[in-house]
């Protein structure tokens, strides 16, 4: 979504913005080659360090990059003196780079270790959440984060298999799932308890409450805040945290319109995105990976 996601930021010369997901940089360097502005980025996955390097040799001192969660946003930009940004990208969830690199152990069809985390200085590991966490934890995780029906189940069968030996591999776990689902499936069975799994260990949906907050404190007045997400339970808390700062509630009366202002709410923010806007069709085309893209587009009152 990188043609609405940067007429959104609408970047100027002389203007400051944050990338909280640097990836590969695509989003950053489209940002600086639009106008002379400065940019933090930010990823947590030290492996992203080369393509920061090449922009840094492009942009020079316009480029900051910050090997940091994003949680972490409003204490490392007062580290570079800065107090406020004019805009502020997240493109949310795993790379195309972490899912391909079979090594990193987040792809079900790997034949390597179960490993999810971003920051591989991180001790927790898919591994020790398979092969360590009691049945109901487990249970709870893959329900909650993967939406998965059969979250009990595959819970059951994964306490008993790794009785008899640990569960080491992504295709492993995999198989274990799809054990469940017979017959042909669009999507992989294995997809939900995967994303479930990813989710926990890298505390996603905590890092991005925690994110969100922090731009209340370091958006300009007009600054613009665009959120990329991949999958329901992101959308939500995207949604649910600008309709609470716009001093949004819902009206649980069908002859009112389905959104009232509250007044005795303090409005933070302005819903530029009135839903979720999703990629093209042409877009899904070259690259179906983005299917479930949404984005939602908010300016700082
Ligand atoms: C979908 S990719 C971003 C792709 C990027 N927009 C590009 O143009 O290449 C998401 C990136 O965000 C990073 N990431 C995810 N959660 C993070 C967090 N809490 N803090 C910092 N980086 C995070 C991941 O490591 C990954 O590299």
């Amino acid at each position: 979504m990188l043609n609405e996601v940067i007429e959104n930021l609408a970047v100027k010369d002389g203007e400051i913005y944050i990338d909280a997901t640097f990836g590969a940089g695509g989003y950053s360097s489209a940002m600086l080659e639009k106008a002379e502005c400065k940019l933090i980025a930010f990823d947590r996955d030290i492996s992203v360090k080369k393509f920061a390097e090449n922009l840094h040799k492009k942009f020079g001192n316009r480029f900051i990059f910050k090997n940091q969660k994003f949680s972490e946003i409003a204490e490392a930009i007062k580290q570079e003196n800065i107090q406020e940004v004019d805009a502020i990208v997240f493109d949310i969830g795993v790379s195309s780079m972490q899912l391909d690199e079979k090594i990193r152990g987040f792809s079900f069809d790997a034949q390597e270790k179960l490993d999810m985390r971003m920051d591989q200085s991180q001790k927790l590991s898919a591994f020790e959440v398979v092969n360590y966490e009691d049945e109901e934890e487990l249970a709870n995780i893959i329900f909650e984060y993967g939406e998965e029906p059969k979250a009990r189940k595959i819970a059951k069968k994964i306490v008993l298999d790794r009785k008899i030996k640990p569960i080491n591999t992504c295709v492993e776990l995999a198989h274990i799932v799809r054990s469940f689902y017979r017959g042909y499936h669009k999507t992989d069975p294995a997809t939900k308890t995967f994303q479930a799994i990813r989710i926990f260990v890298n505390r996603e949906l905590e890092e991005l409450k925690l994110a969100l907050n922090a731009t209340l404190k370091i958006l300009k007045k007009g600054g613009r805040l665009v959120v990329v997400s991949f999958h329901s339970l992101e959308d939500k808390i995207v949604k649910d945290f600008f309709r609470e700062q716009a001093g949004l509630k819902n009206s649980y009366s069908r002859y009112q319109p389905d959104e009232i202002i509250d007044k005795n709410l303090i409005r933070n923010f302005q819903i530029i995105t009135k839903s979720a806007v999703s990629p093209s069709q042409f877009e899904i085309d070259i690259n179906p990976r983005s299917r479930s893209a949404k984005m939602r587009v908010a300016h700082k009152l």
